[in-house]
């Protein structure tokens, strides 16, 4: 189906443009020693006497972004408790949203600023993060005014991801609060302090304390009180697969069995590039789906396929693109690719590697800087996606070799992995478009460019078997789902 845009989505600031650059860099500048605090934001006194933590720069280990005092259990009770549906119009609940689009947009330096400190992100990715979140509220704003009236289905557990911690927090959090439900917002204990600033806008904006309360704190802990309450109508949840298999065995124990689960989740994310496709064209989009984000992104390329007769040339190209990245802080702007997200999350994937080195399987590494947690860049061969244990979240490509007469079985050996959310495909051959598209299982199908970056109204994003539940963000299906079952659907 063509999806049309309800808004139109915002425009963001192109660097390329001298007064867009300098407005990112002087408003990004004011925050540049900002420290910034963030606590449970409850519609109730409840203290967990929790000690604030400390939050530090994944650039710079040394350098302190702020700090943070998490939720307790206790806490996350009383919020259950105070929780009351957002009893109001649609046209008022659309018209806070959209103030809290324009409150964002007027909030950029602070956002840009936290965006690069706390989360690690070079300038492009926290634009376009910004730009993700502005359009989930506009977005979804117009399509509760636009829905049939129905009724919300209650509390609403939220749950999201620190990469991308302000997009995919208030893309949640929109949606649920559009169909007038409760929130009880938990954003990932890497991120915050940028949760913590959005819940405030949006506080702001008119969103009453009682329909989005924000609980920071352990997954474990938090995320599973918020997740097990018989209290608890449904829970949107963005994050692991293996934590949405934990959430689903919690709800199924703990709450009502009509209680609706939203999951997006993990990818082992294919590209197939044949020896009709453009190198130049090839090379440009894989190094953008596997290392833009530093590779933390669901939909970043995992696994790529290269015909055997381009194979050697290809890689040539792809090793001298990859030479030319640059790793360092995701401050300055020269920077192309910035940490990933915690000591945790560099240790893994540096095991990864270096396991692939041991057996004489790394193609390539970049070197990187010792001042944060910084991973370079990787190619690791492969026979192909069933070598692929596990999802690595962070700069890593792995790549194999297809003959002409195999592709037909790489899509089924793609589609038997079980996961099903990005695919590319790199090829001048209309047929073979046609043929490879109508039997991949993947939410989001990517032709002759890159595989990530799905824009809001235009491209809804999510995947299915183990990437995700369905419905897709950003698109027509996700709202009604935030309605009592009983109330009437979208006729789509
Ligand atoms: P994660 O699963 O470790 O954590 C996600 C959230 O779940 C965090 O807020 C965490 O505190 C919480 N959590 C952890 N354990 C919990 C529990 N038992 N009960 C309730 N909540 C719990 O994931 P992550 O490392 O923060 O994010 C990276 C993952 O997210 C990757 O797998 C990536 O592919 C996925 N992701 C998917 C999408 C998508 O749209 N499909 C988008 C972004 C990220
Ligand atoms: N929506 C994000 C992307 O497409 C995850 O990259």
């Amino acid at each position: 189906a063509i999806y049309a845009p309800s808004r139109v989505n915002s425009r963001g600031w192109d660097l390329a443009n001298r007064a867009d650059l300098n407005e990112f860099l002087e408003s990004r500048g004011a925050f540049a020693e900002h420290q910034w605090t963030a606590a449970p934001i409850l519609a109730v006194e409840a203290g967990s006497g929790a000690a604030p933590r400390e939050v530090f720069s994944p650039a710079q280990t040394d350098r302190q972004v702020g700090t943070v005092t998490d939720a307790g259990e206790a806490e996350a009770r009383a919020a259950i408790a105070a929780a009351r549906i957002w009893d109001a119009p649609v046209a008022e609940r659309a018209a806070a949203l959209t103030r809290a689009a324009d409150l964002f947009e007027a909030h950029h330096g602070e956002i840009f600023a936290l965006l690069a400190r706390e989360a690690g992100k070079c300038a492009p990715d926290a634009i376009a993060e910004l730009r993700e979140a502005v359009d989930f509220l506009r977005y979804y704003a117009a399509e509760a005014l636009a829905a049939p009236a129905s009724s919300p289905r209650g509390i609403i557990t939220c749950i999201s991801p620190w990469n991308f911690p302000l997009a995919i927090f208030t893309g949640q959090i929109a949606a649920a609060l559009a169909m007038g439900n409760a929130v009880l917002a938990k954003p990932a204990e890497q991120s915050p302090l940028i949760a913590h600033l959005a819940t405030r806008l949006l506080h702001e904006a008119g969103v009453p304390v009682t329909a989005l309360q924000l609980l920071p704190g352990p997954g474990r802990v938090i995320g599973a009180v918020l997740t097990s309450d018989p209290a608890i109508a449904g829970t949107c949840f963005t994050g692991s697969t293996a934590t949405a298999q934990a959430i689903n065995r919690a709800m199924a124990e703990g709450c009502a069995p009509d209680a609706m689960l939203i999951a997006e989740t993990g990818g082992l994310n294919a590209m197939i590039v044949d020896s009709t496709a453009l190198p130049e064209q090839a090379v440009r989009d894989i190094v953008a789906s596997a290392f833009q984000s530093a590779g933390q992104r669901c939909s970043a390329l995992r696994m790529l396929y290269v015909q055997r007769d381009i194979a050697e040339s290809l890689k040539e190209m792809l090793f001298g693109a990859m030479d030319a990245l640059t790793l360092g802080d995701p401050w300055w702007l020269a920077n192309d690719v910035g940490p990933v997200i915690d000591q945790s999350a560099r240790e893994k994937i540096a095991a990864h590697i270096e396991a692939a080195r041991r057996d004489g399987r790394l193609l390539k590494q970049l070197d990187s800087p010792e001042t944060g947690w910084f991973v370079g860049p990787a190619a690791i061969a492969v026979n192909g996606i069933e070598d692929l244990a596990e999802e690595i979240f962070g700069p890593v490509l792995h790549i194999a070799t297809f003959e002409a007469g195999e592709i037909d079985d790489l899509v089924t050996r793609i589609n038997a992995r079980g996961y099903g959310l990005t695919f590319g495909l790199q090829t001048r051959i209309d047929a073979r478009v046609d043929a490879i598209t109508a039997r991949i299982h993947a939410g989001n199908m990517y032709v002759n460019r890159n595989q990530i970056g799905a824009v809001v109204g235009a491209q809804p994003f999510g995947g299915e078997g183990l990437s995700g539940t369905g419905p897709k963000a950003g698109g027509p299906r996700y709202l009604p789902r935030f309605a009592a079952a009983e109330g009437p659907q979208l006729d789509l």
